[in-house]
């Protein structure tokens, strides 16, 4: 086995702002009580002639740059997403002819809000056993296209975008302090699925759904489930939480992310949070952030950074990753 890395972040953000105020003209609510329960203050949406695919080549087209190298390159593609442009192919095959990448390997994963670190988990797998050379790994979403717009408990917080990385087999000696993916844990409690759902789908309703939600009780799995996938993708890296740099969490909810920082005794100033102007973009989030904070100098080479999601399923998972 040879170690993977990530070599390259790039995100996406589709132009159109959708601010609170905006949803306050459809729905009963207001910018205060949105910023007071979520911290959300807007959130980005696609046109409508504009699909998950095209919001996943605009990122991983800037992965790919970050990273040095080209699209004739990409030999395999993961796209970790819950809103396909179509049932199928998956949009990983479609940002595979979008980009004018050859023949090679290329599938979606879907785990909702953690899909970002399920794909992640999977390319280190391809790299690692030496069956692929450079990976794009994208979370890409247009979560705003399963909103029930009469929902105001559920249509104020999510958002659309993509962010992707680049990974690649590296040299060194596979200690924690090179560069490289270090470890993950993984989970899903199916048993949990009504809590968080889309009620469509071709071979249930036949139509596309809109997602419903039981937003307390998401809320208490949440900071639970999420502090012990870090626990748990920590000691699979062999390191400890207090060596961890940043921590790059899924944005739902400003809460969420303060109390697993709580609950951990994070400081908070390594947390790194754009749940205000992104709001939830699933799969998308983790990339989007880590994308932030290495744009504006937080997270540099040599750093060690966490990952960490929950979502439908309900699935979790963390993962730890030398830059
Ligand atoms: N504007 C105004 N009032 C609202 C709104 C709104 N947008 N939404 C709900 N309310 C009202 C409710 O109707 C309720 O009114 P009532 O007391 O008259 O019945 C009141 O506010 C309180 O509602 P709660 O649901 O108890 O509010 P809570 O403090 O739990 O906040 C929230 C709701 C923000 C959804 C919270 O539960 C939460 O963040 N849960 C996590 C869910 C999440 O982020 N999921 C994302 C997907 S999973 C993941 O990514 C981790």
């Amino acid at each position: 086995l040879v170690r993977s890395a990530v070599t390259g972040v790039g995100s996406y953000l589709p132009e159109e702002i959708v601010t609170n105020a905006d949803l306050a003209k459809i729905v009963d609510t207001s910018d205060e009580w949105i910023v007071a329960r979520t911290g959300i203050r807007q959130r980005r949406r696609a046109r409508p002639d504009q699909p998950t695919s095209d919001l996943a080549v605009e990122a991983a087209k800037k992965a790919l740059l970050e990273a040095g190298r080209t699209a004739a390159e990409v030999d395999l593609i993961i796209v970790a997403t819950t809103t396909p442009d179509l049932t199928f192919p998956a949009v990983a095959s479609i940002v595979q002819r979008k980009l004018g990448c050859p023949v090679g390997i290329a599938f979606d994963v879907q785990a909702v809000c953690s899909g970002f670190v399920y794909a992640l988990s999977v390319a280190d797998g391809f790299v690692s056993r030496g069956q692929a050379r450079c990976a794009l790994v994208i979370g890409a979403e247009e979560m705003t296209r399963l909103m029930d717009w009469t929902d105001r408990t559920t249509c104020v917080l999510f958002g659309d975008g993509a962010g992707a990385v680049v990974v690649e087999p590296v040299e060194g000696q596979g200690t924690k302090a090179d560069r490289g993916v270090l470890g993950f844990a993984l989970r899903c409690d199916g048993n949990k699925t009504d809590l968080l759902y889309v009620d469509g789908g071709p071979a249930s309703t036949g139509t596309v759904g809109h997602l419903r939600m039981a937003g307390n009780q998401v809320f208490r799995h949440a900071v639970v489930n999420i502090a012990e996938g870090i626990g748990a993708a920590a000691a699979a890296a062999g390191v400890t939480i207090a060596e961890i740099d940043w921590f790059v969490p899924h944005q739902a909810n400003q809460r969420i992310i303060s109390g697993v920082g709580e609950r951990l005794g994070l400081d908070e100033n390594k947390v790194i949070s754009t749940v205000a102007l992104h709001a939830n973009t699933s799969a998308a989030s983790i990339p989007l952030a880590w994308d932030a904070a290495i744009r504006d100098g937080r997270i540099k080479r040599g750093d060690l950074v966490m990952l960490e999601a929950m979502g439908g399923g309900l699935t979790w998972g963390a993962c730890a990753v030398r830059m």
